[in-house]
Formats: structure tokens, C-alpha cells, sequence
């Protein structure tokens, strides 16, 4: 192997840039040709590749989002789209590609690797919805920004003696509403792994307010239901208005927390390190911190379930 590139695709995440800078500087640690493709799958059809050396990746590594840019490509989901993207890698020798994104951008390196083209994924996303990894890139410091809102959503709603609702990101996974409830010490927690059980909440939040509670934070899980129906419910329920919060974009940028960057660069070198071992078609993952590769197919094939000792921590502290 001796052309490599890289790429970031789907949804941005912070730590994606200090993953570029591993797979480059470990590429040209051992001596490869290392390629940076822009705006994922769509600079593979456009042919926007550049060829990268260390100072390319200087300067990046505290920074968020992808100074690689990243898509959804629309065109490489058909198979004329592939068939241009193989081509623009094969005219120029690259022989594997080292992909950073979510199960999506996985899907997209899986049918590249039956092409021919050697690919390694890591997985960025600030959705941690990937269940063959304890963590993705970018979800550490995602849970952080969330965390700082809550924080400022908790002053105001002591001093209005109101209940909130913050919606957050995660898609179809509650890790997010979870990690950030428990650390912010949410009342309320709702994850789309388990249904919403409106008079408990509501239940809960009356029970708040015989002894004295001055707010109750709901942290809602965006896969789980809509903030707006939630309100008019605990309308009917408590004869009170929550106010909603939907943090929004907010949650995909900032500077990378120690942990990603971190995860990140470790997870870059082992992907570099896979293609020298001509291994192809597998994925990064880490497990109580240690790293490890696995087939793309068997990890994109595992369920995600919720961390349910985390979970019911929830119940017992948010009493
Ligand atoms: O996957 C990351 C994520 O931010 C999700 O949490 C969210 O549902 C989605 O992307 C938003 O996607 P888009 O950028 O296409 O609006």
C-alpha cells in the first residue's frame, strides 16, 4: 500500500479534525502518499482530491468541524455515482481510503471495499449511535456543550420557578439526552429506547413542587417525541406552560474536548495502520479504552441499546 486518503462524511463532529491530522501524520510517518478528499463522497465524484503533507494538518487539531468539509452525497448512493468515485481513486493509485462519519458514511466505504478500494472507517458523530463502540468522536465534547447550556437553562428556570424542556440531538439514540441529563441533573430524562410515560413526568413534576423544587429540566431526546406536544401534554397534566429549548446546531460545533481529540488520534493511527496491514472493509472501535478493528458488516449489523445502569441511575438521583 502506498496511496491512502481520507475523507469526513455525513454530519460534522468535533475531533474530526485531529483524526485527519492522525491518519496524515501516521500515513507520512510510514512513508505513504496521503490524499485528502473534499466534501466526502461528493469531492470522490468531483475528483477534489489533494495530495496532503504535515503542515496541511498543522494547526487543526483544537479546532471543530472538518477542515475537509463533509456532504451527504445523493450521487454516490447510485451505482454510476460509485462507479466515478472507484474510477478518480484508481486513476491515481489510491488504494485504500480511510473514512470518518456514522453508520451512513460506513455504508458508503463497505461498497467501495467490493470495488476494490481498501477502506478503514472511524466513527465521528456526535450521536454515539454506533453499538459496536463504547464512543464515537465528537460526543465527549458534545455532551459538554450541552452540558453549558443546561447550565445556563437551570439559573433562569430557578428564577422563574418553571419547568424546561431542552430538546437535543442524537437521532435514534437517547446517549446524548442521557449523558448530558445525569451530568446537568435533569429531573426528567426521555430517550426514544424507552416510550414516553407522560404521567410520570408530569407526576413527577407536581411531586417537585410540594417540596419546594424551584424548576424541573426535562431533557428530551429528539428520536423520542416533539417538544411541542410535549408541552401542550404537560399542559393538560399540570396546568403549567414549559418553556422549550431546542439547542439545535449548537451541539455539532466547538473546539474538540481532551477526550476527543484523544480518541480521535488514536483511532487515526490504528485506521493507518489496518491498511498496512492490507486489511479492508473494518471499522475503529474502542472498549473499556482499548482500541480494535471489526468487520464493517458484523458492526453495522449490532443493535445500540441504551446503557441501562446509566439509565436507571437516572431515576434514583433525580428524585
Ligand atoms: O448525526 C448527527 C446529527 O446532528 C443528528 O443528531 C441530527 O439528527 C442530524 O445530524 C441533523 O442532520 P442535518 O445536518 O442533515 O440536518
Amino acid at each position: 500500500m502506498k496511496n491512502v486518503a481520507v475523507l469526513t462524511s455525513g454530519g460534522d463532529s468535533p475531533g474530526m479534525n485531529a483524526a485527519i491530522r492522525a491518519v496524515v501524520r501516521t500515513g507520512l510517518y510510514y512513508n505513504l502518499n496521503i490524499f485528502g478528499v473534499k466534501k466526502g463522497y461528493e469531492g470522490l465524484l468531483s475528483n477534489d482530491i489533494k495530495k496532503m503533507n504535515a503542515s496541511s494538518v498543522g494547526d487543526i487539531i483544537h479546532k471543530g468541524g472538518t477542515f475537509l468539509k463533509t456532504s451527504r452525497s445523493e450521487e454516490f448512493m447510485t451505482e454510476n455515482g460509485r462507479k466515478k468515485a472507484v474510477e478518480n481513486l484508481k486513476t491515481r493509485n489510491i488504494e485504500g481510503l480511510v473514512v470518518i462519519g456514522g453508520d451512513g458514511s460506513f455504508r458508503g466505504a463497505q461498497t467501495l471495499s467490493r470495488e476494490g478500494i481498501a477502506t478503514i472507517g472511524i466513527p465521528g458523530t456526535i450521536d454515539n449511535d454506533l453499538a459496536y463502540t463504547d464512543f464515537t468522536i465528537g460526543f465527549d465534547t458534545a455532551v459538554n456543550t450541552v452540558l453549558e447550556a443546561v447550565t445556563k437553562i437551570r439559573d433562569t428556570s430557578t428564577s422563574h420557578e418553571k419547568t424546561t424542556i431542552i430538546e437535543v440531538m442524537g437521532r435514534y439514540c437517547g446517549d446524548l439526552a442521557l449523558y448530558a441529563g445525569i451530568c446537568g441533573g435533569a429531573e426528567s430524562i426521555i430517550v426514544p429506547e424507552d416510550p414516553l410515560h407522560i404521567d410520570e413526568i408530569a407526576g413527577r413534576i407536581n411531586k417537585g413542587k410540594e417540596r419546594g423544587k424551584l424548576h424541573h429540566i426535562i431533557m428530551l431526546a429528539e428520536g423520542a417525541g416533539d417538544a411541542k406536544s410535549l408541552q401542550k401534554d404537560l399542559i393538560d397534566k399540570t396546568g403549567e406552560s414549559a418553556r422549550i429549548s431546542v439547542l439545535g446546531f449548537i451541539q455539532r460545533g466547538g473546539d474538540p474536548t481532551a477526550g476527543d481529540r484523544l480518541l480521535a488520534s488514536r483511532m487515526g493511527v490504528k485506521a493507518v495502520e489496518e491498511l498496512l496491514k492490507f486489511n479492508s472493509s473494518k471499522v475503529i472501535g474502542v472498549r473499556n479504552n482499548q482500541l480494535f478493528s471489526e468487520d464493517i458488516d458484523q458492526a453495522l449489523g449490532k443493535k445500540k441499546a441504551l446503557d441501562t445502569s446509566i439509565y436507571s441511575m437516572a431515576e434514583i438521583l433525580s428524585l
